[in-house]
């Protein structure tokens, strides 16, 4: 075999078949998979690995991080990441950065400027993606992508959002955001991400008592994971400017219970069941993650937290938007040959409580023992989300928590506005 490190641009499958093309490829590839089973990445190629994931604590709309510009927020985690690794920053090869509303404070390429801001050599290139509320848990996938395929050695994904600064939906005021052949398609239906929680909860019948207890468990479990210090390792304080410190996610209600929440008016329909306690909240926050190979890792003295296993994206009704995760969860079990009983943890985006209800319905993680696996450390409804950061938030969330417990698979996913979903799968690496 050619030795492919001296050929421009080889990639790992064509080191693995030099002289073969097209399905004959496909097939030697697949042989090559079968003999080492479905969840090898193939020998040559490289792994990826995250070393360190750090993240702002979560701010509440208008509230402590609501004064700090998204991009200095996002230098704020580049930052404190080098510092926790001790690498050079001019040996990022990336930034992947997550975040939704691309306009007026988050308009140019956020990615980009916080490298800028973190005071990092020019050469450091930048990119911010969207995926709307799966942007930054994309960015984390497209990193790990190219750690895989060689082109990155070290890089950096997150994410970023300031609610507070740049209103959730601002972006959709100008223009026609879905052109006429789409509004054509859906009989002018006005896409909207809580008229699709109200159609989850009307499909699986879901009552408002139940949205709620859910809730409640949401805030009961943030509450005693703060508490713990389940947060503590991977929170970066935010410094503010009348010189106080911003260390502890701010959204939480101690004391939260279905009665109370009972007395909520419906946000989106006069007769729903959706409201603002059973619904994610407006956030800020940032988070990233360093992913690099394992033996680069090594050569830097750093242990790896977790291993990017697999992927998988997926697309569902946009009406109801927000069931994505479901097929998106099915498609990576379905590539890993792992069952839902070999993972031990699933952050499934609280975008509204109906979202991972229905998923833990379809998935059949119904039981009180099986719920304890799903966001056991609470979620959105309790903390908050703040869209473009939320993905790299909840996987720095999950591997701490993987590690902290030694929790062999990890599971995240999360449903987008169009009706998308990203699922990964990691697994503990130390
Ligand atoms: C649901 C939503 C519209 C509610 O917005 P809002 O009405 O501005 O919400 P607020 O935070 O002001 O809360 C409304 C009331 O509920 C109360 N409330 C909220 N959570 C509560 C809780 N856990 N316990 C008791 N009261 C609660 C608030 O105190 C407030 O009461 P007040 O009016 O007396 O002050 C908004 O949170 C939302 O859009 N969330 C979803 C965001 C989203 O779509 N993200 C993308 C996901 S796809």
């Amino acid at each position: 075999m050619r030795d492919c490190r001296s050929v421009h641009r080889c990639s790992p499958a064509r080191r693995l078949t030099p002289e073969l093309s097209g399905q004959r490829r496909i097939e030697h590839i697949e042989s090559i998979r079968n003999q080492h089973g479905p969840r090898d990445t193939g020998e040559d190629m490289p792994e990826a690995v995250v070393v360190e994931a750090v993240r702002t604590p979560i701010g509440k709309r208008n509230g402590s991080l609501s004064g700090v510009h998204p991009v200095d927020l996002s230098a704020h985690v580049l930052t404190r990441l080098v510092e926790r690794t001790g690498i050079d920053p001019a040996t990022i090869d990336d930034v992947i950065w997550g975040c939704v509303s691309q306009i007026g404070d988050q308009s140019s390429n956020v990615g980009r400027y916080a490298t800028l801001a973190a005071g990092w050599p020019e050469t450091v290139p930048g990119i911010t993606v969207n995926r709307a509320c799966g942007s930054s848990q994309a960015a984390f996938e497209q990193a790990a992508h190219g750690v895989i395929a060689g082109q990155y050695d070290i890089v950096v994904a997150g994410g970023v959002e300031s609610m507070s600064r740049v209103p959730l939906g601002v972006t959709r005021t100008t223009g026609q955001p879905y052109g006429p052949r789409v509004l054509a398609r859906y009989d002018n239906f006005p896409f909207n991400q809580g008229t699709g929680a109200e159609l989850i909860a009307q499909k699986w019948g879901f009552s408002r008592h139940e949205l709620d207890s859910y809730s409640s468990r949401s805030h009961a479990r943030a509450a005693a994971a703060i508490d713990a210090g389940a947060f503590t390792d991977q929170i970066t304080p935010v410094p503010l400017a009348d010189g106080s410190v911003f260390d502890t996610d701010e959204g939480l209600r101690r004391g939260t219970t279905p009665e109370k929440l009972a007395k909520l008016k419906p946000s989106f329909t006069d007769d729903g069941v959706i409201h603002a306690g059973n619904a994610s909240q407006i956030s800020d926050g940032a988070a990233a993650l360093l992913v690099t190979t394992p033996e680069k890792a090594a050569q830097l003295g750093l242990t790896p937290i977790v291993r990017y296993k697999a992927g998988a994206v997926s697309g569902a009704d946009p009406i109801m938007m927000l069931t994505g995760p479901i097929p998106a969860t099915e498609k990576l079990l379905r590539r890993t040959g792992l069952s839902i009983s070999d993972i031990g943890a699933f952050e499934v985006n609280e975008a509204f409580a109906p979202v991972p209800m229905a998923w833990a319905v379809e998935l059949g993680l119904t039981s009180e023992k099986d719920q304890e696996r799903l966001n056991p450390l609470g979620g959105a409804i309790a903390v908050g989300h703040p869209l473009g950061g939320s993905g790299a938030i909840l996987m720095t969330r999950l591997a701490h928590h993987m590690r902290a417990n030694n929790i062999q698979y990890g599971l995240q996913t999360m449903c987008e506005g169009g009706g998308t979903a990203n699922a990964t799968l990691v697994e503990l690496a130390s």
